[in-house]
């Protein structure tokens, strides 16, 4: 391939749910400078037509070689040896089954064994498939014969079911692509918006911190069956985690419930109410260069815990509650020196004012605000929308939608900038 000349992806869609989500990898794709070509699988025709990805790829979209329609005679050997990268998304039990044993039966698995280009398996399916022995044994397979896979994520299942098979987050997918042909020196992919940095690729900047961060919603008990919470999934605070220990820092997490697999590789202490959070913090903190408050504290406990189950008795029950500690605050008023202090201001209203209202209140360094209000911003979602404020500054760093990973990476750009200042 000459140098001048873009990334050449073959898109394999396979038939699921999520194969909707393939459209958008596509046009992402496309926008950093790929050129696509699509092939899918016949049971992927049932939940989507070859028509879009024709009108968005003005390419013959490639379902069954034996097609009387299909221009290419041999197309699976054609179309398999001029991409730089097969990827496959949504990729289903079926077809990694199919992969990993070689049968070629339709036009994806016979261009599978056909191309001689790296391969980028994202597999969607129900979490009791994906974690079938089989299944797993068959991604261990295609692993040791040099396939790479972009994990599928826990969270809720198109079949109502909560747990691990969900398609990774577009924006996540399309990034692990770019990175794999990035490293590649003829490349010559741009990114989504400006230059892409991953933190991979971003220096060891934080190599001489130390961070503490909160992550999840707390639990606060009212007796020993109930508790009051909130839906913090963990995932902005994860994000920030991993990539501070990417960038070199030292990482503690105290987490509290999240609906996401905590990290692994990352020292984790539980915190699940406020007070233990707190306590944890606390014992943690003379170590940390930098903390961030990330996690969802319940502002209010019930004022005692039952020691029996509460029995339905009354018409009406009234709980007392009772302020829990405000954990930033109190980082804030024990600072040592040199401690940088990050919070989050999750907000439905007023999202500015009450947001540097906070950062004066509990003398913070930095606070990153979210509308939550905002389509793809907030709780549970993959992706999210923010604006930085900083300390003696009027200045608003605006954030826009993306995804909690690479948002992650910018928080931690503005926090590099403020150690330098
Ligand atoms: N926070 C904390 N401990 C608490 C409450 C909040 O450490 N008991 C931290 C959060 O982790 C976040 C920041 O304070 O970084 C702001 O949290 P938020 O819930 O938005 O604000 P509150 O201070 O609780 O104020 P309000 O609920 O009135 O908006």
């Amino acid at each position: 391939m000459s140098e001048n000349k873009k990334h050449r992806i073959g898109l394999g869609v396979c038939g699921g749910i999520a194969a909707y989500k393939a459209i958008e990898v596509l046009r992402l794709l496309q926008k950093s400078g790929c050129e696509v070509r699509v092939a899918m699988t016949k049971h992927a025709t049932e939940f989507i037509q070859p028509l879009t990805f024709r009108a968005l790829t003005d390419n013959y979209v490639l379902v069954d070689d034996y097609a009387p329609e299909n221009p290419d005679p041999i197309a699976h050997i054609n179309f398999s040896q001029t991409i730089d990268l097969l990827l496959i998304v949504p990729a289903t039990a079926n077809t990694i089954a199919k992969f990993a044993n070689g049968i070629a039966d339709d036009f994806l698995s016979s261009t599978y064994l056909a191309s001689q280009a790296p391969v980028l398996i994202a597999p969607a399916m129900n979490s009791t498939m994906w974690e079938h022995p089989a299944t797993q044994r068959n991604v261990e397979r295609l692993k040791s014969d040099g396939v790479f896979f972009v994990k599928p994520i826990a969270g809720e299942l198109a079949c109502k079911t909560v747990g691990t098979g969900k398609l990774e987050d577009v924006e996540n997918i399309v990034k692990q692509v770019l990175n794999f042909l990035v490293q590649s020196p003829k490349s010559k992919v741009q990114s989504l918006s400006e230059p892409i940095q991953h933190s991979e690729t971003r220096t060891q900047d934080l190599k001489n911190e130390s961070f503490l961060i909160t992550v999840g919603g707390t639990r606060e008990a009212i007796d020993p069956v109930r508790f009051i919470s909130n839906h913090s999934s963990g995932k902005m605070g994860f994000a920030v985690a991993e990539a501070a220990q990417k960038r070199g820092a030292k990482v503690t997490i105290v987490c509290g419930v999240t609906s996401v697999e905590p990290l692994e590789n990352v020292k984790t202490i539980l915190g699940i109410s406020a007070d233990e959070m707190f306590q944890a913090v606390m014992k943690e903190l003379p170590n940390a260069t930098i903390f961030v408050g990330a996690a969802a504290v319940a502002d209010y406990r019930p004022a005692s815990r039952a020691a029996a189950k509460i029995k339905k008795s009354e018409d009406v029950l009234t709980l007392e509650l009772t302020k829990t500690p405000d954990i930033l605050a109190n980082v804030s008023a024990n600072r040592h020196d040199g401690l940088l202090v990050v919070g989050f201001a999750a907000e439905t209203e007023n999202v500015i004012e009450y947001a540097r209202s906070k950062m004066e209140r509990k003398n913070l360094d930095l606070i990153v605000a979210n509308d939550i209000t905002r389509d793809g911003a907030g709780f549970n979602h993959d992706t999210n929308i923010a604006t930085i404020l900083k300390r003696g500054s009027n200045e608003k760093i605006e954030i826009p939608l993306m995804a909690k990973r690479e948002m992650a990476d910018r928080i931690l750009d503005e926090v590099v900038k403020l150690r330098h200042k």
